[in-house]
């Protein structure tokens, strides 16, 4: 059995999702697991031994549940070191009957890539949005045509070195392969987005706990990627210090139970009651209040994602609007607060959905939207290779299709 795992290790939560591909290329949920964690801080490693036991421990609940062993995983990376640099590249076919060939194919992506990276970057992916023939545009897969000048137009995106070798070596040292990495708001835009909207031109804005990131699709592929150092738990951290609770823990839970986007939607009369810090007596205050902090910070995180998504040029392009996702997505009026601030936008809330199979309830959150991202982009992985893979004993071939996928988009 050929096992496709996303590994979304993130700031609040390691989530292992193991799918198994089917002959017809879909995906059937095997098992998963989620382990809190907090040794990662907006994509960067910062306890490298609670990561390990978080990575290990949301494994086993996979690995368990699906009565499977999970040998290889498809690592999300997030974080403010993801650089994102569009690309154009051109070659020439002067063969005799112009078609197109895998190695002009490979020769173009080759040039796309040639662009001089500082030796602390890492090239992450070369995410190829179209191919243009002879002045042709919007090709997806040009293999067998006819062509004299063929271009390709895509995005390279890149990590910083080392926050990559620190992820990579987490999950090494939790007895796990790293098959390949993806970047996290693209994983997540395959999970919640519709073909069409990534067509026509969308953002997704994944509001995680330390990061909220920040992708556009257009014309089908990604065309910009950035990430905003602030998520879900600075909401909690206010909340927590605005009105000295007395831990943080009662923090978020008050934020679950009471908190909304929006202050105006709650009603004036209500009251939150809360332990406060050194007294630990019980305070009141109006619900207004509590969510006038809370719906500030929201407020500033779509601010923030406002600019990343006018700083990439590409604002008048989202005609599918935006979409929110990430477990700072499920605080009630999110998408409406999400209208005011990206003005004559549609704005819709996105949870993961699996094309042909159906997700189990506890992960059609938008948390695990990552997550099940990863799997999907593992899955278009073997796609890729047009390779059917059969089971056990062709585990190492599958690998090595992955290796010499990941090296042809390099
Ligand atoms: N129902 C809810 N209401 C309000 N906030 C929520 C809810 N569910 C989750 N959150 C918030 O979502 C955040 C966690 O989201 P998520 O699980 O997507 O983050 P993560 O992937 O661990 O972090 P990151 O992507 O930043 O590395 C937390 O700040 C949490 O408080
Ligand atoms: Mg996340």
């Amino acid at each position: 059995m050929t096992l496709i795992t996303g590994l979304d290790i993130g700031t609040t939560k390691v989530c292992c999702f193991a799918t198994q591909r089917q002959p017809d290329g879909t995906l059937q949920v095997v098992g998963y697991g989620v382990a809190p964690c907090r040794g990662v801080k907006q994509g960067q490693v910062v306890d490298m031994e609670q990561t390990v036991a978080a990575i290990q421990h949301a494994v086993h609940e996979a690995q368990t549940m699906g009565d499977v062993a999970i040998i290889g995983v498809v690592v999300g990376v997030t974080g403010e070191h993801i650089e994102s640099i569009q690309r154009r590249a051109e070659i020439t076919i002067t063969r005799p009957d112009h078609e197109v060939t895998q190695e002009d194919l490979d020769r173009l992506r080759f040039q796309l890539q040639q662009i001089h990276l500082p030796p602390d970057r890492e090239l992450l992916h070369t995410l190829i949005r179209q191919y243009i023939i002879d002045g042709q545009s919007g090709i997806l897969n040009p293999l067998g045509m006819s062509a004299s000048h063929l271009l390709a137009e895509g995005t390279l995106i890149t990590g910083g070195m080392t926050f990559l070798q620190n992820l990579r070596r987490c999950v090494e040292r939790a007895g796990l392969e790293v098959q390949a990495m993806a970047l996290e708001p693209y994983a997540s835009g395959l999970a919640t987005l519709t073909p069409e909207e990534r067509e026509i031109g969308v953002a997704l804005i994944d509001i995680g706990g330390g990061t909220t990131d920040v992708a556009i699709f257009h014309e089908g592929g990604l065309a910009f990627s950035s990430a905003v150092p602030v998520g879900g738990n600075q909401v909690t951290r206010d909340v927590y210090i605005m009105f000295r609770l007395a831990d943080p823990q009662e923090a978020e839970r008050l934020k679950h139970e009471f908190g909304s986007a929006l202050a105006e939607r709650v009603p004036e009369t209500e009251r939150v009651s809360y332990r406060e810090m050194g007294t630990h007596e019980e305070r009141r205050v109006p619900r207004r209040l509590f969510t006038e902090v809370i719906e500030e910070r929201m407020r500033e995180i779509l601010e923030f994602a406002r600019e990343e998504l006018e700083r990439s040029g590409l604002y008048d392009r989202l005609a599918a609007g935006v979409v929110l996702t990430g477990g700072g997505s499920c605080l009630p009026c999110t998408a409406e607060l999400g209208r005011q601030v990206f003005g004559s936008l549609p704005v819709r809330i996105g949870a993961p959905q699996l094309l042909g199979a159906a997700l189990p309830n506890a992960l059609q959150r938008p948390a695990y939207a990552t997550a099940v991202g990863l799997a999907i982009y593992g899955a278009q992985i073997l796609l890729d290779t047009h390779e059917t893979i059969a089971p056990a004993h062709l585990w190492k071939q599958f690998v090595q299709t992955v290796k010499r996928w990941f090296r042809r988009n390099r």
